[in-house]
């Protein structure tokens, strides 16, 4: 059974399972990911039986008019069973008051998001890879 949970003031790095930012060249450590989670303005944890975070989605925001989902991700081990369907679900519901709310992905994802009542629109990004790693 999945618990679902806001709060990050108390999280430990221990506590996120192994698996985290499958594929990415540079990847955060466990305490960067902390760092990041408990920076952000709205947070979504999955937590298996055992506790571990098995997914996690994180939201940026003015807290007046715009948000920004940057990352979603469910370890390898837990996908294809609902959780990052409810991450996303929980997000938006705790961004609802908010006027716009924008995610940027790979074109592959877009029948995933477009679930959710999210609709395909044009993005213009910059990356500083050597700051992959956020350390
Ligand atoms: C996207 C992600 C969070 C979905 O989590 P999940 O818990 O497996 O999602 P759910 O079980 O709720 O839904 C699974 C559905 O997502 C869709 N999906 C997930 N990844 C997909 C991909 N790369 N391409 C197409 N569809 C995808 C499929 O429709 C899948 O359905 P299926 O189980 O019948 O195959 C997870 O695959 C993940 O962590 N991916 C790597 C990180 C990533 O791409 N994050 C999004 C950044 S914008």
């Amino acid at each position: 059974v999945i618990v679902y949970t806001d709060d990050v003031t108390y999280l430990r790095a221990e506590e996120l399972a192994a698996g985290f930012f499958d594929g990415w060249p540079h990847s955060p450590t466990t305490e960067t990911h902390v760092r990041l989670l408990q920076g952000s303005y709205k947070v979504w944890l999955a937590r298996d039986e055992s506790g571990k975070v098995v997914g996690f989605i994180n939201a940026i925001s003015d807290g007046v008019l715009a948000a920004f989902i940057p990352l979603l991700e469910v370890v390898p081990s837990h996908k294809g069973q609902g959780i990052g369907s409810e991450l996303v679900r929980r997000m938006l519901d705790s961004l609802k008051h908010l006027y716009s709310i924008d995610i940027v992905c790979d074109a592959d994802l877009e029948p995933f998001y477009a679930q959710f009542g999210l609709r395909k629109y044009n993005a213009m990004i910059t990356r500083h890879y050597e700051r992959q790693s956020g350390g």
